[in-house]
């Protein structure tokens, strides 16, 4: 697995979004880079754990906001998507499986570079573009 970078494809154009996403980042870049050397202890698993379940519900209630705000007509599959995640996630706590579980690690960096090429790379990306098509004044042109 590589380590992760902020690619254009990442990059929404929409600064309360973007913004939340870039503390990911920076978490899920670290993270990465724990499991990727075999260093990542439980401790450094749960905290990880705890972040990503606080920044699910902050971020996706930000954006759910913003899609209701903005009338988006794809709120509801959408929603879906943030909802998928967090089961994912949830399936995922640290606190029910043994700290001898070697795989725990390595199966939660794949749902988070699956949630990042799949959820921000083309779903998020596919609401901002909306947003900035339907909101110019609010959000700028999208750039061609
Ligand atoms: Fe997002
Ligand atoms: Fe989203």
């Amino acid at each position: 697995m590589k380590t992760i970078r902020i690619t254009s494809d990442l990059i929404t154009g929409i600064p309360m979004i973007d913004q939340q996403h870039r503390e990911f980042f920076k978490r899920i870049a670290a993270f990465l880079e724990c499991v990727e050397a075999g260093k990542c202890d439980w401790v450094q698993l749960g905290g990880t754990y705890s972040f990503l379940e606080a920044y699910a519900i902050e971020h996706f209630d930000a954006e759910k906001s913003l899609m209701t705000q903005a009338q988006y007509p794809e709120v509801v599959s959408h929603l879906k998507m943030h909802a998928a995640f967090v089961a994912q996630l949830e399936a995922m706590n640290p606190a029910n499986f043994n700290e001898d579980d070697d795989g725990a690690g390595l199966r939660m960096s794949f749902l988070l570079v699956d949630y990042l090429k799949q959820h921000i790379a083309v779903t998020d990306q596919k609401l901002a573009r909306w947003l900035k098509d339907r909101h110019p004044d609010q959000y700028g042109q999208v750039k061609t």
